[in-house]
């Protein structure tokens, strides 16, 4: 079975004591993880201290959804690399679409951020995907490119290896959002496949996971995983209960070992 990756992003949701009750299901059920599974969950950053303690030692990662380039500095309301590394973070969000939509993020400091987080030995879970209307206009592969190229400007072929990836389309993510069609995510997928493959070589391209994201739930989860360019899922709403996300990967290890 390829090895897959599951993950979700909690966004605004939950309090410290919330997310401590979610981590602690989490670390119960950590021996009932599949093998060859990378688990992880990006809380809001109050919660980073409690919930990276209470899984150390489980094998469940865990991540931030944001930061600033700069360790330090002259900017109010930030957090900064070394603050997510001195509490045990591993992954990095960057550059998700809400980040983009509200809060002014765009391709350039996607990459700083990028070149950064390697710098601090933090995986960048790096989220691209195009709009409605670039969709309706046909170019979503030129966007998700561009945005793919400019993100890691910079990087060489040895970090690359250090980087996860997730393409999440902005019309499919959140209530209003409408999940993509399995073989819609495959294509893009493959597209991003190449251009890695063509700007770093096909082997260095292999080591990098892209996650589909977007609207993803327990009955479609199955497939999009069986795809051959989709190596796991980044989830939102319907992983935001511990025993939901404990479900999806029980079932999904039950769906792939079905098909080997
Ligand atoms: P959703 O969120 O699964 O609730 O659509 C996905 C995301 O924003 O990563």
């Amino acid at each position: 079975m390829k090895p897959i990756y599951l993950g979700t992003n909690w966004k605004m949701h939950k309090t410290i004591r919330e997310s401590e009750q979610y981590a602690n299901v989490l670390k119960e059920a950590s021996g009932t993880i599949p093998e060859g599974f990378t688990i992880f969950i990006i809380p809001p950053f109050l919660s980073l201290p409690r919930v990276s303690a209470i899984l150390t030692g489980t094998g469940i990662k865990v991540g931030a959804q944001n930061m600033h380039w700069e360790p330090q500095g002259a900017f109010t309301g930030e957090v900064s690399p070394l603050m997510l590394t001195e509490i045990g973070i591993e992954i990095v969000e960057i550059g998700h679409s809400e980040r983009r939509q509200y809060f002014g993020e765009n391709d350039f400091t996607v990459n700083k951020k990028v070149l950064s987080a390697l710098r601090h030995r933090l995986t960048p879970l790096v989220c691209v995907g195009e709009p409605a209307i670039e969709k309706s206009y046909g170019v979503q592969k030129e966007y998700v490119l561009r945005q793919v190229r400019i993100a890691l400007h910079g990087v060489s072929a040895e970090e690359l290896s250090n980087i996860m990836l997730a393409y999440e389309p902005v019309w499919s993510i959140g209530e209003s959002g409408v999940p993509a069609e399995p073989a819609y995510a495959e294509s893009m997928h493959t597209w991003i496949r190449e251009a890695l493959s063509s700007q770093f070589g096909g082997e260095k391209a292999e080591t990098v996971p892209i996650l589909y994201g977007g609207s993803v739930n327990s009955e479609n989860a199955g497939a999009f995983l069986r795809q051959s360019h989709i190596d796991g899922l980044f989830i939102g709403r319907a992983a935001w209960e511990a025993r939901d996300f404990l479900r999806i990967i029980w079932d999904m290890e039950k769906q792939l070992s079905a098909m080997t």
